[in-house]
């Protein structure tokens, strides 16, 4: 049997969005900057789309940028907004993805910022009295940039209290939300966050597109310099294919979404049982309560063993595609900066399994077989 349980680091394409793609790849070769037939052809895609997302969101179809994915989004918010108000203060935690965290140190290592880290408990949850006292000891504006759901625990912040926060202080709040973007409603007329991001790849769409929302109030500069595409912000062709395949892909999300989760939720659930009562020692990282956690998500920390190094590399072998870190970690034992920031025991070893609409009760009853054969010693 083959499992795939990493869907945090990419889904499976959707069919119905393939279906949707097709005709584009195949017959709407125009180019959506050319004036003619089958440039406005193009175009009417682009736009069409465009709305669709901002519909989904409840926001309008000028604050949605279409990007080459979520890395590109959360780079632009940050890069923009630190150069378009001048900021010179950037808080974060250290557990957020390396697109936020890298772009941070970057501007830090440039001396055009400084990068303060909220404190977290050793479930991922954020000290709110600590962001309120950076934001107060910070004598002018700052960005401020907290993931909605962290992509290798799961752990969810309350991202309407941060945005509250950044109200009382006036500070730019950027939220990655590329790992709750098509599996949580989001809605921005309630959510005062200025700018949010999505990665069709996350949602059953296709790699290498993904999109930032821009609140009307914030402005950003040109992030792309080129011709005059996005509005004039991101110059480059668009890639209109994949921007209706993420529009489609956010659509089913949003259509189906309620069925999903009650569904994912249950495999996880399962999961979680299964390895209480069969792996003893098992512990989780992050927050799994219902509501405090991403429900595709699910990091299992082993037990102490001599074989855990192997624990990735033996479940490959089984025909389980899980993961020991983000995407960028996924089949490697790289240490984890998330599990690093939460100080997790070193001496236990963190898989994260993540799950989808596709994955079946019986893959995870399959991976729990298999992790007790794993974790048996074998006997002479
Ligand atoms: C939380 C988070 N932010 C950003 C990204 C980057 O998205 P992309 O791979 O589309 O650039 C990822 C992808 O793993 C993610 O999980």
């Amino acid at each position: 049997m083959k499992v795939y349980f990493d869907n945090a680091a990419t889904t499976p394409l959707d069919e119905e969005v393939f279906e949707t793609m097709k005709p584009i790849m195949l017959q709407t070769f125009g180019n959506p900057s050319s004036t003619h037939a089958h440039g406005r052809e193009a175009r009417a895609k682009v736009e069409y789309a465009r709305r669709t997302v901002a519909e989904l969101l409840n926001t309008t179809p000028s604050e949605i940028f279409f990007t080459s994915g979520g890395t590109e989004a959360d780079n632009t918010a940050i890069n923009c907004s630190v150069e378009s108000y001048d900021l010179k203060h950037i808080i974060t935690t250290e557990i957020e993805h390396k697109a936020v965290l890298e772009t941070s140190r970057r501007l830090e290592a440039m001396g055009k910022v400084k990068v303060s880290y909220v404190e977290l408990d050793h479930e991922g949850h954020m000290n709110m009295d600590h962001l309120n006292q950076l934001l107060h000891g910070h004598n002018g504006r700052s960005l401020v940039s907290i993931m909605h759901a962290n992509n290798e625990i799961g752990t969810l912040n309350d991202i309407g209290a941060v945005a509250g926060l950044c109200e009382n202080y006036d500070a730019i709040f950027h939220s990655d939300t590329v790992q709750t973007m098509g599996h949580f409603a989001h809605d921005t007329k309630n959510l005062n966050c200025h700018f949010l991001v999505g990665a069709a790849h996350k949602f059953h769409g296709p790699k290498g597109v993904g999109f930032l929302r821009v609140c009307k109030t914030k402005k950003i500069g040109r992030f792309v310099l080129g011709g005059g595409q996005e509005r004039n912000h991101r110059g480059g062709t668009e890639y209109v294919y994949g921007i209706v395949g993420l529009a489609k892909a956010l659509e089913i999300a949003y259509r189906d979404m309620h069925d999903h989760e009650r569904y994912i939720r249950s495999l996880k659930d399962r999961m979680i049982d299964g390895l209480k009562d069969r792996i003893p020692g098992v512990a989780f990282n992050g927050d799994i309560r219902d509501g405090h956690s991403l429900y595709t998500v699910l990091n299992v920390s082993f037990p102490p063993s001599e074989d855990n190094d192997m624990l990735l590399f033996n479940l490959d072998i089984n025909g389980i595609s899980a993961s020991g870190g983000s995407a960028c970690n996924s089949g490697a034992v790289a240490g984890s900066h998330v599990l690093n920031g939460i100080k997790a025991d070193i001496n236990r070893q963190g898989i994260r399994f993540s799950f989808c609409k596709y994955s079946k009760p019986e893959e995870v009853d399959y991976v729990l077989e298999k992790l007790v054969e794993i974790m048996q010693p074998v006997t002479v």
